[in-house]
């Protein structure tokens, strides 16, 4: 039987997943590797980190399987990260990240002096500090030499794929979140590329997702074993993938992705763009289009809580107190902006702030504060989607906070829409596998895939008392930060 290997090139790790034919995950490997902060609001990775934990994480999956059964591999990958290539294609400086707020002023100056209404003409979107066309603009002011040496940009699954195949390569959802691509027509924007200061041959070569931008260069299938034969396809963005694993795909579906970022990923058929631009428009894997929201860090609030504040990896058992007649009663408010915020707020001085603590606060009520204010600030982004007059009747949701039955409780209620989970719950290593089976032919299309492959698993109910008391519990915590807002820049 065939496999194909998913990765999932996440900000906290790697992920690869071993699919066969019929869709059944037979195994599944992952490597961690560090997050640089050089200062407060920036995020760095070495790209040198990525490749070394694939390499790892390969011969790993491999073990106990016939490498030769190995036909396709697919990657999702972490979206906007600048990584740029010398002419020998070295890696010239750490990629920044999506998540990185170091260029507030190249944003503004993107948005205010060439303005939001050109960019949005041009690219179906406006710049916000993590997208790549704003680091592009940062390197060259503060690292003219490093600027000066750039041969190729791309993005972190790109060079994944570039060291597995020598390809340069960008496929069209992730390269919509570069503030370079036209949106709408698929290309590189000719305009944009200028107002950046780089010229098309320092572009990757475009593809749909599913298409096969090479096979394996023969060193690498030796190192890794695996044949040479082995196609690889140009992948998503982790979102766009995530979408793909969890079947939404074509018109109208929804998928919540919790994972280190928070995102709501709207597909569609038709091209479309969110007219105050609060929403991405960009492209899907499936060859449509999708509007998303982003929020900068939701299950990685949680993790910050639980690790680095209350010092344990237990989880579950910080949320094992929360008791069903808790919910939607707390004092505890918590804005979710420890990396600053992009939807759609778009606030790189935005701050995490705990509000309402009394003397008879407990531990208990600030971890389901940080589930709550994630789940407030992704209805954020749901009620700008209603306000275009999207309906969103029910959603998939995916990622490592799915997995806490309290927490898709808490967001079935303050979104009060049913939310399912899917079989296959690895998003975006899923997605990546799927649209390597379609690279190989296995399916006709990304639709006929996750026709085929992807089934509901579960379904969180909202139950209307605790939704309507959500409701007003969200209507407070809407008055936090428009009351802060001038108050962050200040405490910088
Ligand atoms: C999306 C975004 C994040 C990253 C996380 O716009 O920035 O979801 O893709 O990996």
């Amino acid at each position: 039987m065939k496999l194909y290997i998913g990765i999932d090139l996440g900000t906290s790790a790697v992920k690869l997943l071993l699919v066969d034919e019929k869709g059944t995950i037979r195994k599944e490997v992952s490597r961690e590797y560090p997050l640089i902060f050089p200062h407060p609001g920036w995020s760095e990775q070495r790209c040198e980190d990525w490749w070394e934990a694939v390499r790892e994480a390969v011969p790993e999956l491999l073990r106990g399987f016939d490498p030769a059964d190995v036909a396709g591999i697919g990657a999702g990958g972490q979206m906007h990260g600048l990584v740029i290539l010398d002419e020998q294609d070295r890696v010239i400086r750490p990629a920044i990240l999506w998540n990185d707020g170091r260029t507030g002023e190249e944003t503004a100056y993107l948005n205010e002096e060439i303005g939001r209404q050109k960019l949005s003409q041009l690219t179906a979107n406006i710049a916000f500090a993590g997208f790549t066309a704003p680091k592009i603009l940062w390197v060259r002011r503060h690292e003219p030499e490093n600027f000066a040496r750039i041969a190729k940009i791309m993005l972190p699954k790109d060079y994944i794929n570039y060291c597995l195949t020598g390809v340069h390569s960008c496929d069209f959802s992730d390269a919509s979140g570069m503030l370079l691509l036209d949106v709408e027509h698929k290309r590189w924007s000719k305009e944009m590329l200028e107002i950046c200061g780089v010229s098309k041959a320092q572009m990757p070569g475009l593809y749909e997702s599913w298409q096969v931008i090479g096979t394996l260069r023969p060193e690498i299938a030796e190192e890794l074993g695996l044949p040479e034969t082995v196609k690889v396809v140009a992948g998503a963005g982790d979102n766009a993938a995530a979408a793909v694993g969890t079947g939404i795909v074509g018109e109208g579906g929804c998928n919540i992705s919790l994972g280190t970022s928070g995102t709501v990923f709207i597909s569609s058929e038709r091209f479309g763009v969110d007219p105050n631009n609060a929403l991405h428009a960009f492209a899907h894997a499936d060859g449509g289009w999708h509007l998303m929201g982003c929020m900068l860090s939701a299950a990685s609030c949680n993790k910050w809580l639980c690790e680095d504040i209350l010092k344990t990896g237990d989880y579950a058992g910080e949320q094992a107190d929360i008791r069903e007649e808790d919910l939607g009663k707390n004092h505890v408010f918590f804005l979710p902006y420890l990396m600053g915020e992009r939807s759609p707020i778009n606030d790189v001085n935005a701050r995490g702030t705990f509000t309402g603590i009394t003397m008879d606060s407990s531990r208990k009520d600030l971890v389901q504060a940080v589930l709550e204010g994630v789940a407030f600030a992704i209805r954020d982004s749901f009620e700008v989607a209603r306000s275009l007059g999207l309906d969103i009747p029910r959603s998939r949701i995916c990622g490592g906070g799915s997995k806490s039955p309290l927490w898709r409780k808490i967001f079935a209620n303050v979104l009060g829409i049913p939310l399912d989970t899917v079989k296959t719950e690895q998003g975006p290593g899923y997605g990546g596998a799927m649209l390597a089976m379609v690279g190989d032919g296995l399916f006709e299309s990304v639709k006929d895939a996750a026709d085929s492959l992807v089934e509901v698993g579960g379904t969180t109910e909202p139950d209307p008392a605790l939704t309507a008391r959500y409701e007003e519990q969200y209507r407070k915590f809407s008055r936090i930060y428009p009351a802060l807002k001038s108050v962050f820049p200040k405490i910088l």
